[in-house]
């Protein structure tokens, strides 16, 4: 049995990834692709209760970048270990809600974390591993923010400054046009020229995938 792929979505908040997400599970779903779904963090019990401790305002003492930035792998390595690995081996596609590149993204880009000791942090947690194709939604921060905050309660992170997603933006687009792997989408066309995107490139990925 060949083993399955792993297909990411990433964007900021507010960008659409959750109906970008009903869109890749459509497309598989026609082309009879077994998947799971995992996202980040989180996705494991251990992992979901480090995402409540990320997302959390409740805590009585800041958080550290240090212990933000290793929350997110301590997550991402109980994900990899328990779920992702297992379903690929198992042949079935895995459809991340976020993955390494967020915390590049978010940590990286938005709290300035040096890149060096994110390399090594990363190295040890998933030993090579990437995502086979990642799909980037790219907003304009100050619109996906102006969504996020009309659907509801901000958590800790979405409670930072404009200047923090502009950092954390920058960032976003500045790895995305560096790897070939991540498919940049521009959120901001109307909703149907972006599920439209969406799918061709999960349907380009596919027929790829048959070929080799
Ligand atoms: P969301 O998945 O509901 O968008 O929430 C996850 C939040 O966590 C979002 O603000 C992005 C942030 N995040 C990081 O800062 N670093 C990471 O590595 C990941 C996976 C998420």
């Amino acid at each position: 049995m060949s083993t399955g792929k792993f297909i990411v979505i990433e964007g900021m908040e507010g960008a659409g990834k959750s109906s970008a997400i009903a869109v890749i599970e459509s497309t598989l779903n026609k082309y009879g692709i077994e998947y799971v779904n995992t996202r980040e963090p989180g996705g494991t019990p251990l992992a979901e209760a480090l995402r409540n401790m990320v997302k959390s305002v409740d805590h009585q003492e800041k958080l550290t970048v240090e212990t933000e930035l290793l929350l997110m792998y301590a997550s991402r390595s109980q994900l990899l270990a328990n779920k992702i690995l297992p379903a690929l081996a198992a042949g079935k596609w895995v459809i991340g809600d976020r993955h390494d590149l967020s915390s590049r993204a978010y940590q990286g880009g938005g709290r300035g974390f040096d890149e060096a000791i994110m390399n090594t942090i990363s190295d040890i947690t998933l030993k090579g591993f990437r995502p086979d194709i990642t799909l980037y939604l790219d907003i304009d921060p100050h619109i996906g923010l102006s969504r996020a905050k009309a659907r509801g309660d901000l958590d800790r992170i979405e409670l930072e400054q404009m200047e923090f997603f502009i950092r954390v933006h920058n960032k976003y687009r500045e790895l995305a046009k560096q790897d070939e792997s991540i498919i940049t989408v521009d959120a901001s066309q109307a909703m149907l020229k972006v599920h439209q995107d969406i799918e061709k490139s999960v349907i380009a990925f596919i027929v790829k995938t048959a070929l080799v």
